[in-house]
């Protein structure tokens, strides 16, 4: 890498992240169906119908997957509770699974690693996605139910938490592009998911402060959004685009409104009383966690709204077809100060790429990675010189896994995994953050 940690303000953490559903391996220890289970059985909506049943059997696997966390020098792990394994119906705890979680967190301990948990990476038990899932009001009683039960297990020894991961993915993603679990292609379920997220999200943090908990936050996904070509149809593209997939959570969150274009297209479908609800979706944060992958140019079409769409941009590209845009990272650090967080502490909760990864002779290089993270940890430095108060950078993924409706043939991870034999090869790039991360004797 081209920095060390002496590069970053003391105490910033360097982590690495991974989510449940994606790594542990569903069908052990008592979890309970999920809509990720359902959504990737039925045909067309997952490569090769893949699914995350075995994923990389880190339910079993856990003591050596925290040993490769610790041994790159991270400091930090952000790692996720599944919903359906502590509740296999959604209401009903698990033992099992509560115990599962129980370990893994004294084994970062007893290692070193602070926890950084996310209480929803995506796999809604199916016992209530069979009631609406995201669309029904009673999200948001269910989520702060989850989070009582598993916060009072293990609440205690976390570094920090945050309710839901990537609210735009669980919104628009899963219930207006159907691209996503539960696949959903309906304007109104999306309206009503995405506010009853940021329910969800406030009744969680509500709920972990009355368990005594610190160093809350939340998660929002950016992708830089830009016009295809200077005309004024472009602009407005560019501009509703950013609307529902970059401001509207964190308008709920840090301003008490939704965007004005978002509302023209979708605001006759929020749920009755939405204005209400600001006072919960206001709860007080610690900390503002960024996940940052790339951007997107946006040209206008006809049809039905938001009528526009992606067009191809001319950047070199990862192994997920996104462009490479470092200072979509800058510029999104300075905006989430300047317009929504000022001082309060930012960290990037996820970055990292996809890359066609191949293992030869018992290693893999992956200079793309290594050059990928150089870059976006420059833009953070760069941040930090412009006054922004970032604490931490978690890099996206540990390990290859279950790349969702992609399967497992995109790579994202530090670290190898032969999905027949679940073996497990540092790449390249880890190699080179454990030298950046390790101090020198
Ligand atoms: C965002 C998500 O949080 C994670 O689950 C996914 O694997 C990565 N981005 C890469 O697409």
């Amino acid at each position: 890498m081209n920095f060390t940690r002496s590069d970053f303000p003391d105490g910033f953490l360097f982590g690495t992240a991974t989510s449940a559903y994606q790594i542990e391996g569903h069908s052990f220890g008592g979890a309970g169906s999920t809509h990720w289970d359902t959504f990737a059985a039925t045909p067309g909506n997952v490569v090769r119908a893949e699914h995350g049943q075995i994923a990389c059997d880190h339910y079993h696997r856990w003591e050596e997957d925290l040993d490769l966390i610790k041994n790159a020098g991270f400091d930090a792990y952000r790692f996720s509770t599944s919903w359906a394994r502590v509740m296999p119906d959604g209401v009903t705890p698990n033992p099992e699974g509560l115990d599962f979680y129980d370990r893994l967190t004294d084994g970062m301990l007893d290692r070193g690693l602070k926890p950084c948990a996310t209480l929803y990476h995506w796999e809604m038990p199916s016992a209530l996605a069979d009631r609406g899932g995201w669309t029904n009001p009673d999200v948001a009683k269910w989520f702060g139910d989850f989070t009582h039960c598993i916060m009072d297990r293990i609440g205690d020894r976390m570094h920090s938490v945050a309710p839901i991961n990537e609210p735009w993915c669980v919104g628009w993603l899963s219930h207006f592009l159907g691209a996503h679990a539960p696949g959903l292609r309906d304007i109104r379920a999306t309206a009503r998911a995405m506010h009853h997220i940021l329910l969800a999200h406030g009744t969680a943090i509500q709920t972990m402060r009355a368990l005594g908990m610190s160093n809350l936050g939340g998660v929002f996904n950016f992708e830089w959004s830009m016009p295809a070509d200077d005309s004024t149809a472009a602009k407005a593209a560019a501009d509703l685009y950013d609307g529902y997939y970059n401001r509207f959570f964190i308008d709920g969150v840090f301003k008490g409104r939704y965007p004005d274009a978002v509302l023209d297209g979708f605001g006759q479908h929020l749920p009755s009383g939405w204005e209400n609800d600001f006072a919960t979706i206001q709860s007080p944060l610690d900390w503002v966690g960024l996940n940052y992958y790339t951007r997107k140019l946006m040209a206008p079409t006809s049809g039905a709204w938001p009528a526009h769409a992606e067009a191809e941009g001319p950047l070199p590209k990862t192994q997920m077809g996104w462009e490479i845009y470092p200072d979509g990272l800058y510029e999104f650090l300075m905006r989430t100060k300047n317009e929504y967080t000022g001082d309060l502490t930012l960290f990037i909760t996820e970055n990292g790429m996809a890359n066609a990864d191949v293992l030869a002779n018992g290693a893999v290089d992956d200079p793309e990675r290594i050059a990928f993270l150089n870059a976006h940890f420059e833009a953070v430095r760069r941040a930090i010189a412009d006054g922004a108060p970032v604490d931490g950078f978690f890099v996206w993924s540990l390990m290859d896994n279950y790349e969702w409706a992609l399967g497992y043939e995109k790579r994202f991870g530090l670290v190898h995994v032969d999905f027949d034999t679940l073996q497990r090869t540092p790449k390249a790039s880890y190699h080179a953050l454990k030298s950046a991360l390790t101090p020198r004797p």
